[in-house]
């Protein structure tokens, strides 16, 4: 089985043999990163070029690493030193990029939709490492590798998304993603932070974390953009901890323990109490390397079907 199409821009209208496809193929991968010399030649002869218009901790390194270790040729761009300042668009950079005869490019860019552009400009397959508030994917497929590693299986599972649904592509990611799965996903934050229609998607929407905790197997904790402060769509960072900051003693109500997944950068005793984050029920960091599986097989499965 292959995928269908030729790029990953996001989780929306992937199948469950797709998607099942890529955890699959992620598991092998995965057990290579436990080996003294983590590299295999999958790749050998492909260029990969990164373009990262926003700033990137985790997911810029984690391709970057699934990209060598793969073998591949990879280079690697971000916008404050090219031309951007100049004023070049994104077309025109991709295209002059795509010109130095690429095969791959990874993009990460603040406005929705920029992967699908690129798709659109470039022969290269394209991978979408976070548009805007609209999807990241392969953050949504490690976070479903991590949970199916640690239960067994996506189907029924209960996993709530608590924060800042609205402005989210994680939390896009993971509904599309988990839904088509057949778990049961619900989100929780305050109102002003979750959009009106999300019911549509399949979602339960909670109001209040002591409600949904009795509830659930896994809670996926999103950052908080302190720019939405600003903005006036919650109070203050305190009254946001007090009401749907995730800790010990909130957690500690549900019957059974809580398994706690964060995409990172945590907001530590914000959105999550460092004690909890720190905790044997915390996966954040198996998330972190699970990523590299996942962006191995999505680059392997794209970059070496004809
Ligand atoms: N999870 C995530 O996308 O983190 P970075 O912004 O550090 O890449």
């Amino acid at each position: 089985m292959k995928l269908k199409s030729r790029h990953l821009l996001g989780l929306d209208g992937m199948s469950r043999e797709e998607i099942t496809l890529i955890l699959d193929t992620a598991i092998s991968f995965r057990e290579i990163l436990d080996r003294p010399i983590k590299k295999v030649p999958p790749l050998q002869g492909k260029t990969v070029v990164n373009l990262f218009f926003e700033s990137s901790t985790r997911t810029r390194i984690s391709f970057e690493l699934a990209e060598r270790r793969l073998s591949a040729d990879v280079v690697s761009f971000s916008a404050a030193a090219s031309s951007v300042g100049k004023g070049e668009t994104l077309k025109d950079t991709a295209r002059n990029i795509e010109a130095m005869k690429i095969d791959m490019v990874v993009i990460r860019h603040a406005a929705a939709g920029s992967s699908h552009f690129l798709s659109r400009v470039v022969d290269a397959n394209v991978i979408n490492a976070g548009d805007g508030g609209h999807e990241h994917p392969t953050q949504g497929l490690l976070d479903m590798y991590t949970l199916r590693e640690k239960f067994g299986t996506l189907e029924g599972l209960r996993v709530c998304i608590v924060g800042d649904i609205t402005h989210s592509r994680v939390a896009r990611s993971n509904i599309f993603g988990l839904t088509t799965m057949g778990a049961h996903v619900s989100v929780c934050g305050p109102a002003t932070l979750i959009p009106r229609d999300l019911e549509q998607l399949g979602v339960t929407v909670y109001h209040k974390l002591e409600d949904v905790i009795p509830e659930i197997d896994a809670l996926n904790v999103l950052r908080i953009q302190l720019e939405r402060q600003k903005s006036g769509l919650f109070p203050s960072l305190r009254e946001y901890h007090r009401f749907f900051g995730v800790t010990k003693e909130k957690v500690s109500k549900g019957p059974k323990p809580i398994t706690i997944m964060h995409p990172g950068p945590i907001n530590r005793d914000v959105e999550l109490s460092a004690d909890l984050a720190d905790s044997e029920h915390s996966v954040i960091l198996q998330q972190v390397t699970n990523g590299v599986a996942i962006r191995m097989a999505v680059l392997y499965l794209l970059g070496t079907s004809t």
